[in-house]
């Protein structure tokens, strides 16, 4: 039916006789002569019918947005002023002398390419959506980088096989989506959060090299990364270091940026330790396209005349100074803007002082605070954190996790601002790097009791014996996330190949033995079978190619993604269900819920 492609005809081809299919992007009617923009996912080329074939005319005065036609016609140079640079077969336009109708279209919703659609509109047309030249690259693009990925890992003799979806379920840190067994009533298979209990096993089968790229499911609150289920590229070897894994799969980033986006990253990616990361940039996923850091000044203000910078560092809180070079412009307004904003994220306020001319002392200086605070402290503090005339610093004081949260916030949200990129604070590149030395757990308060922060088979760096004598908050693991440009891309870790330090762990855990049984009894009775050392990773697919595409929410590089209330608008999922499909599974839906 098609000889070509439409957005690929060029110059070249003036002359020939072409049969082109698509849908019609847009009619204009020029003096007598009709004119068609023909799509598809090359692109658009113009059609023009002259009133000379009265009875094609005709047809072509019916055409209307989305009608799906084939032409024949012959490739011709338009004249020179009527050049379209917009369009890359701008030059040529087909003079057509037939015209087939496939099908006619009712009027949609909006217009393909409009870039200022609703989303919720778009999702519940998905299908035209799709029909956009952005989401055809996106999804052209996430193709190819599967494509190049499973090429990589093949020729690294990784072997892709598939493990269940209906399954128990393994913790990740999010709640399950769960499935009711009609056969065995009452119980439940889980939908995997991630492979992971089962690229274990495959590494005591003897399978060293297991990759896949698969869908997870996670019950968790949704944003603009989070998808209720979502796709990971997931690796695991064995007999292998952490290093090792690092390097193979920052060659495979490497290798992929370069051959789908032409993008040289760096070709050592560097590493920091969890805890440098927290201190420098309030987070485990730092933006390093943001020049701007956090200076721990607790030490200096415990003798600080000002009371709530003294109270907190000598109360085990935290006291951090943001500078930002330049930033003395800022005016009341937006230094209220910034106030408000640290304080969606638990912030009491924001102090600040502009330092417009330092060797004045406090004449020099502007500032709500700067009066309760000492020349020699203010002299201290500047000379820790380089302070130069024109610069603004903020200042957090809080508990550390919550100053933490919101000057982290804080330093980003200033980071990619208008006012950084003018300043050179924020470079519009791709700064990939690896998170490492994480703790092994973290305090939940609300449950009382100590939670994985990766998950529980990621391998403590210290000995079963080392273990004895060390509180929990102190072991760190044997775990690394690569982060890009603030997005955690993945993450993964050596695992517990011992069935003793697994029970350990488990016991950190607070899961008791029966309990560990119950859950996980297959796994500690499979490492009893000479388990070889093994570890892996994961890296999000969506999130992956949204970086690559530049895209703000890993919705824009799935086909049938859901709300951010995990409803498919396109089908209207999740819905009620026939009565008899619920008595077959034997559930009763308490209304009074
Ligand atoms: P983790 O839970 O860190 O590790 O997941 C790996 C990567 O998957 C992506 N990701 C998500 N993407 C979209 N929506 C979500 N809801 C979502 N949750 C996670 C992230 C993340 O870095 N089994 C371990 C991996 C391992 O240890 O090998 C795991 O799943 O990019």
């Amino acid at each position: 039916m098609r000889t070509f492609y439409n957005g690929l005809i060029r110059t070249s081809h003036i002359g020939k006789n072409v049969s082109l299919c698509g849908w019609v992007n847009r009619r204009r009617d020029h003096g007598g002569v009709i004119f068609i923009d023909l799509r598809d996912h090359t692109g658009i080329v113009q059609l023009v019918f002259s009133p000379e074939n009265k009875f094609i005319f005709q047809k072509a005065s019916q055409l209307r947005n989305e009608y799906c036609i084939n032409v024949l016609g012959i490739v011709n140079l338009r004249p020179i002023e009527s050049y379209n640079k917009e369009i890359e077969s701008g030059e040529v336009e087909i003079l057509c002398h037939e015209l087939n109708i496939l099908n006619v279209s009712i009027t949609p919703p909006f217009n393909i390419d409009d870039n200022n659609i609703l989303e919720n509109t778009r999702l519940s047309y998905r299908y035209l959506d799709l029909r956009s030249s952005k989401m055809q690259k996106n999804l052209r693009t996430r193709y190819q980088v599967t494509m190049e990925i499973r090429k990589f890992l093949d020729k690294l003799n990784f072997i892709d096989i598939e493990t269940p979806f209906l399954t128990k379920s393994t913790p990740e840190g999010a709640r399950d989506y769960l499935i009711p067994s009609r056969i065995n009533i009452g119980n439940f298979y889980a939908l995997p959060q991630s492979p992971q209990l089962f690229k274990q096993l495959l590494m005591i089968s003897g399978f060293d090299r297991y990759y896949q790229i698969v869908k997870c499911f996670r019950d968790e609150d949704l944003r603009a990364d989070r998808q209720p289920e979502f796709t990971q590229i997931d690796c695991e070897m064995s007999f292998i270091n952490e290093e090792e894994i690092r390097n193979l799969f920052e060659n495979m980033i490497i290798h992929i940026f370069k051959t789908i986006i032409n993008v040289n990253l760096p070709n050592k990616f560097p590493t920091i330790t969890w805890k440098e990361s927290i201190d420098k940039y309030g987070t485990d996923k730092p933006d390093l396209r943001i020049n701007l850091e956090l200076i721990n000044i607790t030490e200096i203000t415990k003798t600080s005349s000002l009371k709530i910078f003294s109270d907190i560092a000598l109360n085990n809180g935290k006291v951090v100074a943001l500078k930002v070079p330049q930033g003395a412009i800022f005016s009341r307004k937006e230094i209220e803007f910034y106030t408000n904003y640290v304080m969606s994220y638990g912030a009491k306020g924001l102090a600040y002082i502009k330092i417009n001319d330092i060797k004045k002392g406090y004449e020099g200086l502007q500032s709500p605070i700067v009066k309760n605070l000492s020349i020699e402290e203010l002299n201290q503090i500047f000379t820790k954190i380089d302070a130069k005339n024109n610069d603004i610093v903020f200042f957090g004081a809080d508990k550390e996790s919550i100053v933490n949260s919101y000057m982290g916030a804080l330093r980003l949200k200033i980071g990619i601002s208008d006012f950084s990129k003018r300043n050179n604070i924020f470079k519009d590149q791709f700064c990939p790097l690896w998170v490492i030395d994480f703790p092994m757990f973290e305090f939940d308060e609300n449950k009382n009791k100590y939670t994985s922060i990766h998950h529980p088979f990621t391998s403590p760096k210290q000995s079963i014996d080392e273990l004895r004598d060390i509180k929990p908050d102190s072991i760190l693991s044997k775990s690394y996330d690569l982060v890009i440009n603030g997005w955690e891309i993945g993450g993964g870790s050596i695992r517990i190949h011992h069935e003793e330090m697994q029970r350990k762990i488990f016991n950190i855990l607070g899961i008791s033995n029966e309990e560990a049984h119950y859950k996980f009894g297959f796994l500690l009775e499979a490492l009893k079978y000479g388990a070889p050392p093994h570890g892996g990773i994961a890296f999000g697919l969506d999130r992956l190619v949204s970086i690559m595409v530049n895209a703000e929410s890993i919705r824009e590089v799935i086909a049938f993604p859901k709300t951010q209330r995990a409803q498919c608008l396109l089908t209207q999922a999740p819905s009620e269900v026939e009565k008899e499909q619920l008595i077959d599974l034997h559930i009763n839906i308490s209304k009074n819920i």
